[in-house]
């Protein structure tokens, strides 16, 4: 299996740990342990307590509860604890899809959700979101590409990088749709917990037996560093992962599942004021935008902290690779999505850093023309 370089990854590699202000990023500001202490009730005696032993392959059952009472219906055994939503990513496509599979995946996406199928030798058939439509999903699209060929559906929403979401009717449609041909629904919900309306979506994987949904800390609950995600998958599905993982990462840390569960338990006081902030910084944004109607347009995000403009001719690479080497300000070029001419911006930042971060980019969009 031969896995294409990940542009985005590449992108951040080095900027991401030289950049002086961070407006890529689709997770929110980032928390300490500090201020974990502070909102979430987790104390140093609860560290102290943790042995370094192995932890069970699926995670620990308190864990695996507290995950399945918050995001899914109370029921553990579906839960999978993983290294990330990434590593869940990783161990439900390779154990799903052989050659020769056909997958449907929503385009642009994040790379590993169409780069592990392309790598397995799946044949991949685009859904794409475009611009030009608002990025608005286009189900009639989706409803004819699905057929008994397909093996699975790959979704992700709120989506990474336009923002953009569905509502429950078009969810429920999604569903449908995979439903009718037998097919895999690989649901990527990893910003489910972030959107404007606050609507708090449904899980698929409590409605469909073949539905996988993926979540995870690094996002709206501000802990990329954690390494925590998680996934819903029927049982069976579960005990194969549980094969894979016994020859790969055995378990999760219990240091690391101990913080996870307090993160769990707090996940609101965690939340709600990362959301209050990007809600703030959206109307920043909005006025952003409006003022530089005539230089860029945007689809404004129903959810997460991305947005993807379009830079009016502007080479987004040159531009991004400008805005860091003369300003430090880390800015993802649409090319890393397949899609040039825009740029993935992230507006979980504080405030003043978000202003700071546009202001710079107003600057070099007037040299660039
Ligand atoms: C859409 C999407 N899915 C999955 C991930 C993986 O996140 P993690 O492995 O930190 O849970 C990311 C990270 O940016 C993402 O944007």
């Amino acid at each position: 299996m031969q896995l294409r370089r990940a542009p985005l990854e590449d992108w951040l590699r080095d900027s991401y740990f030289d950049a002086r202000i961070d407006i890529s990023s689709s997770g929110v500001e980032p928390y300490s342990m500090a201020e974990l202490f502070e909102l979430t009730g987790l104390e140093p005696r609860h560290l102290a307590e943790v042995t370094f032993r192995d932890s069970r392959s699926c995670g620990a059952p308190e864990l695996r509860s507290a995950i399945a009472q918050r995001w899914g219906d109370g029921d553990p055994s579906r839960v999978m604890v993983t290294h990330g939503s990434g590593e869940a990513q990783y161990m439900v496509l390779t154990t799903l899809l052989r050659p020769g599979d056909e997958v449907v995946v929503v385009e642009p996406a994040y790379h590993t959700l169409v780069g592990i199928a392309e790598a397995i030798g799946c044949t991949v058939v685009p859904w794409r979101l475009r611009f030009e439509d608002g990025f608005v999903p286009d189900l009639d699209a989706l409803a004819s590409l699905v057929t008994p060929r397909t093996r699975a559906v790959i979704a992700n929403f709120p989506h990474n990088p336009t923002g953009i979401s569905v509502d429950a009717q078009a969810q429920r449609r999604i569903v449908d749709t995979a439903r009718a041909h037998g097919a895999y629904l690989i649901w990527d919900s990893v910003f489910a917990d972030m959107r404007y309306d606050g609507h708090l979506p449904a899980n698929p994987a409590m409605e469909y037996d073949r539905a996988i949904s993926f979540g995870t800390f690094s996002k709206g609950l501000g802990l990329p560093g954690l390494r925590v995600g998680w996934c819903f998958a029927p049982e069976p599905l579960i005990d194969k992962l549980v094969v894979m993982r016994d020859y790969t990462t055995l378990a999760l840390s219990p240091l690391v599942e101990q913080v996870a569960l307090h993160a769990v338990r707090g996940a609101d006081a965690l939340l709600v004021p990362k959301m209050e902030l990007a809600r703030r910084n959206l109307s920043v944004l909005d006025s952003w935008m409006a003022e530089h109607d005539e230089k860029a347009d945007w689809v404004r995000p129903h959810g997460g902290v991305v947005a993807f403009p379009r830079l009016r001719g502007v080479d987004d690479e040159q531009f991004c690779d400008r805005l860091m080497r003369e300003h430090g300000v880390l800015l993802i070029p649409g090319r890393c999505f397949g899609m040039p001419g825009h740029v993935r911006l992230g507006f979980g930042v504080p405030t003043d850093q978000l202003r700071d971060g546009l202001d710079r980019m107003s600057r070099l969009l007037d040299e660039t023309r």
